[in-house]
């Protein structure tokens, strides 16, 4: 596999990228998950989208992004900072579940650099259907799709950066807040952010 490219149809609108990106052989990860997870939410001209690191074990299951653990603490950090999720283009940097057996659970890997590669042009497509004024990517393994390997999302959380003529808005990922210590103050400090962000709009 060389990636997502060759499934990529030439200029196609949002239904026939969501329907191409189903049938993608772009890497392996196809063989093992469930089925695609494409983006979902308002298209063209949309304000806001936010961009995940790639389905879990829900959203490979459902067919939907943001629907488990982590798609709850995003709702919920979401309308804290009065955003609603309705009007938020929501999509993954990759889009096909990667996981480990333990048992019969299904552990969440982090996908590797390779694969977040392979997968881009689904990404970039989404971005040109819905040419949002704002991208906020969640967490670093998104950051790090967008912005390059070497960003350092800590050093830039809660900022919009212009990349390639992008505007790209920074902040943790929804796990990573579930997943702290404190979790009242990454909530805090993640509502913080989004609202940030929501003034750059
Ligand atoms: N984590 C993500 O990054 N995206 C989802 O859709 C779900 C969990
Ligand atoms: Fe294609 Fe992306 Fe799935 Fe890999 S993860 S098969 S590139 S849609």
């Amino acid at each position: 596999s060389t990636g997502a490219a060759r499934f990529v149809p030439q200029r196609a609108g949002w239904a026939a990228l969501r329907s191409a990106a189903a049938d993608c052989r772009g890497c392996d990860l196809y063989r093992d998950a469930t089925q695609t997870v494409f983006g979902e939410g308002p298209i063209r001209a949309s304000r806001l989208m936010m961009v995940g690191e790639m389905p879990g074990d829900r959203e490979d299951a459902e067919g939907r992004v943001f629907v488990g653990p982590a798609g709850r603490l995003l709702d919920k950090a979401l309308s804290a900072a009065g955003i609603s999720r309705d009007e938020v283009y929501l999509t993954n940097a990759v889009k096909h579940f990667r996981f480990s057996l333990r048992g019969k659970r299904r552990i969440h890997e982090q996908p590797r650099r390779s694969e977040v590669l392979a997968c881009f042009p689904w990404l970039r497509e989404e971005i040109r259907v819905v040419k949002p004024e704002l991208v906020v990517v969640l967490g670093a393994v998104a950051a790090k799709a967008l912005l390059g390997p070497s960003f350092k999302l800590t050093e830039h959380r809660g900022e919009v950066l212009e990349h390639d003529g992008l505007r790209v808005g920074v902040t943790v990922h929804p796990s990573a807040v579930v997943r702290a210590e404190n979790f009242g103050e990454a909530l805090d400090a993640f509502v913080a952010d989004l609202k940030a962000l929501k003034k750059s709009l």
